[in-house]
């Protein structure tokens, strides 16, 4: 299968931000595992800070699924909500932290329903967790 996952804004900082919620690891290492996990398939791997490029990479993404962390942009991005609604490729909404047992503005998404499904609080494992669910 071709997957893209797509991090969104403050991801880049993984590894270096908030080590405790987010773990030591950085984007690229996580992404190396992903690749590694995935060998038979083929994976491509987009970050942005900007909502708009974010866009961009859903509308044009060429795959058999999206998974996207799209970081705070999840809690208001109506313009991200309208992107993944505007395609025909699915989407599975990913979270390394449990967003429900943290601060109340994380607990609500503007994505998750246009999103095929919800995966949070794997850490790292989240994004294979997402992946794997398109092969079921
Ligand atoms: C996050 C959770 C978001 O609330 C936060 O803004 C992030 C990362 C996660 O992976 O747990 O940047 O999407």
């Amino acid at each position: 299968m071709k997957f893209l996952f797509i991090n969104g804004v403050n991801l880049n900082l993984t590894g270096i931000r908030e080590k405790g919620v987010y773990g030591e690891q950085t984007l690229d290492e996580i992404n190396a595992q992903i690749k590694a996990h995935f060998k038979d398939d083929e994976c491509g791997f987009f970050q942005s800070n900007c909502e708009g490029e974010i866009c961009t990479a859903i509308q044009t993404a060429k795959c058999d699924g999206i998974i996207l962390n799209a970081g705070a942009y999840t809690h208001y991005s109506y313009a991200i909500r309208d992107a993944i609604a505007s395609v025909a490729t699915p989407v599975v909404e990913v979270h390394m932290s449990n967003v429900h047992s943290r601060e109340q503005f994380r607990h609500t998404s503007v994505i998750s329903e246009v999103c095929k499904g919800v995966i949070c609080g794997f850490g790292k494992n989240s994004y294979i967790l997402a992946a794997e669910s398109f092969k079921l």
